[in-house]
């Protein structure tokens, strides 16, 4: 299936990093809410309006986006036949890594809309770090191909 994109392959390209951008957008904006959220009292106007702006980020930006990067990653991947190249192989391991992060913080805004809130402000502002250090390390393997 080598080169099955064709002339399609630069766009397919152009459109997954577009798509990563967005989705890591949302990765860096999520947390920044739970902070925010969890200041207000559980109940309060504040606490809803909250919840409304993680469910819009959440159904909005995240998911769709996370979809999509996977969908013209495999695709790419299929294209040059990714899986014969050990930056490949480390790539997906930080993707599947990225997308579980990604899969707990959809998990911990539904639990803040059930008035849930397990995580303290610190504890949160040091999660905020891991898609910045993860999305820094794909980008090297995926770019650089250093293996
Ligand atoms: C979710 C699953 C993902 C898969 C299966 C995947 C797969 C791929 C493949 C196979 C390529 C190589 C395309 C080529 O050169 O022909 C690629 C390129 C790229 N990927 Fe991903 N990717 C995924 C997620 C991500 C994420 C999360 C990021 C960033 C945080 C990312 C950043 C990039 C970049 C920057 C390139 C372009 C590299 C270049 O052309 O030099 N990818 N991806």
């Amino acid at each position: 299936m080598m080169n099955f994109l064709g002339n399609a392959y630069f766009w397919v390209k152009a459109a997954h990093i577009i798509f990563v951008i967005f989705l890591m957008a949302g990765l860096f904006m999520m947390p920044r809410y739970f902070i925010y959220h969890q200041e207000t009292p559980i109940g309060s106007e504040e606490d809803r309006k909250w919840i409304h702006r993680e469910r819009k980020l959440r159904t909005i930006i995240l998911n769709p986006s996370l979809i999509i990067v996977w969908i013209l990653g495999l695709m790419l991947m299929v294209n040059i036949e990714a899986w014969t190249m050990p930056w490949f192989h480390l790539k997906l391991l930080l993707v599947l890594l990225l997308s579980a992060y990604h899969g707990w913080m959809i998990g911990y805004s539904k639990k803040l809309a059930r008035g849930i809130r397990p995580l303290s402000d610190r504890q949160l502002r040091m999660l905020n770090e891991v898609p910045g250090i993860m999305a820094a390390a794909i980008v090297i393997l995926a770019v650089v191909r250093p293996f």
